[in-house]
């Protein structure tokens, strides 16, 4: 335990605690409130950082659209996304290469493609909205991220400096162009093709609490619309960009993979062949994409708070109860737990999708201690579909291109025994 000023915090990373935590279902253990204040000009009240009986309402009206099912039907659309990518490397490629390679930053390229799929899935035919929103959230992302957000360090949101003008006036843009698009729809619903955004709202139009209150309503749509795409696109760029490095440095890796989708598919997967069914025969890229997900979760830490005295199983050896009072917040940090030689045996840093094998169940000793989607109540939302458009994209991927190591890499000075790129993801590019 440590306090910041007034604050105070618990720390956990025993994997038994972790389980408790996972188990418990209340509403009593939500998200910090005062890390939700400070970042609620990008996500407002939204699903990821509600509370209480706001939260539920959220997740009951967008869950269901992110349950397999749904997801499965989004694999077309994902794979125009992708092919589009392809073919302009394919251009590059035979353009400027010099003996058929070059370098490519994968991770701003995995960008594009992510923000396009997101947008696309989310808007339909008004995706370009999308992809204006993603821009305008990085940034006033990039203003909001230079206070100290961590540990509530006094955050003068109230004083208008140069910054909170500038997030200000993007807060107002966002919420005005999502309105926009939300009005056209509830005025001529037919018109529209059955996107996320058309069905989410004909989902919260049926809900009496909504209905009866036009502007808890309209939060609804900009909320759902700005923590979706929040959401959506920098976790999987990360884990995309990640996956493709950790395979750049284990070649014998990157060809177990590319000769299993080969196996499957042949030299040439033929367009629109791929479906959920078929990418899950693919158990080497799967287990390295988990791996990937294991050494660089997208998400470093994960928070709680209690909002009333939580009573936990198993608090200490003996098996006594443990009580999270009232007030406390509760910290997980990803990194460590991932990394733990006791729980993953003498290679916890080393890339082995192999461990992956017998599930997640059979990797390590504690499976509750892997957590890269967060856990309990407030498991990731869209889980299904980044597993579908991770195994999606890196199999297309895999399958034209070879990945290895730019000369040009660099890892940052501070990060270094991370791996972490300094100036992008460069990777040297070349058709197999
Ligand atoms: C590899 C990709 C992804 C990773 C690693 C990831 C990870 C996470 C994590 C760690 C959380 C917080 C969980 C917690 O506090 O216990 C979260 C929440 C969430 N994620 Fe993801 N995520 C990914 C992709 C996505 C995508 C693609 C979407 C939607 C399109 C999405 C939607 C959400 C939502 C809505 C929440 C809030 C859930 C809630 O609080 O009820 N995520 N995600």
């Amino acid at each position: 335990m440590f306090s910041t000023g007034t604050k105070q915090h618990l720390y956990v990373n025993q994997p038994e605690l972790i389980k408790e935590l996972k188990q418990h279902k209340s509403l009593d253990l939500g998200k910090p409130s005062y890390l939700s204040k400070a970042r609620r000009p990008i996500l407002g009240n939204g699903v990821i950082k509600a509370n209480g009986h706001h939260w539920a309402l959220q997740k009951k009206l967008i869950a269901p659209h992110f349950f397999p099912l749904q997801v499965k039907g989004m694999v077309g659309l994902m794979e125009e996304c992708t092919t589009t990518m392809i073919r302009t490397w394919e251009q590059r490629l035979a353009e400027e290469s010099q003996g058929g390679v070059a370098e490519f930053m994968v991770d701003q390229d995995l960008k594009d493609l992510s923000i396009d799929i997101i947008s696309r899935v989310f808007f339909g035919s008004s995706y370009y909205l999308g992809k204006t929103i993603c821009k305008k959230l990085r940034a006033m992302e990039e203003t909001l991220a230079k206070p100290s957000l961590l540990f509530g360090l006094p955050y003068l949101g109230f004083l208008p400096t140069q910054g909170r003008r500038k997030t200000w006036r993007l807060e107002k843009e966002v919420e005005a162009l999502i309105l926009n698009v939300v009005k056209g729809r509830q005025e001529d619903a037919g018109k529209y093709s059955k996107d996320l955004l058309q069905m989410i709202l004909e989902r919260a139009s049926t809900d009496i609490e909504l209905q009866q209150d036009k502007h808890k309503m309209e939060r609804f749509m900009v909320d759902t619309c700005t923590n979706i795409h929040f959401a959506g696109y920098e976790t999987i760029v990360s884990s995309a960009s990640w996956t493709l490095m950790l395979l750049a440095l284990h070649p014998e890796w990157q060809q177990r993979v590319r000769s299993e989708i080969i196996e499957t598919c042949g030299d040439h997967i033929p367009s629109m062949s791929l479906d959920w069914d078929k990418l899950s025969q693919f158990k080497n890229l799967g287990n390295a994409i988990l791996e990937s997900l294991r050494l660089y979760a997208p998400s470093a830490v994960i928070a709680r708070e209690a909002f009333a005295d939580i009573k936990l199983d198993g608090g200490d050896s003996n098996g006594n109860n443990f009580v999270v009072p009232k007030g406390v917040h509760i910290w997980s940090f990803v990194p460590l737990l991932h990394r733990d030689p006791e729980n993953w045996g003498p290679d916890a840093n080393e890339f082995n999708p192999e461990r992956f094998r017998g599930g997640i169940s059979e990797a390590c000793k504690h499976p509750q201690a892997y957590i890269p989607f967060g856990y309990g109540t407030r498991l990731c939302l869209g889980q299904s579909f980044a597993m579908l458009q991770l195994k999606l994209v890196l199999c297309l991927l895999l399958s034209r291109f070879s990945f290895s190591v730019s000369p040009n890499y660099r890892h940052s000075p501070v990060y270094k025994m991370l791996l972490m790129p300094q100036h992008g993801m460069r990777l040297l590019v070349e058709k197999v």
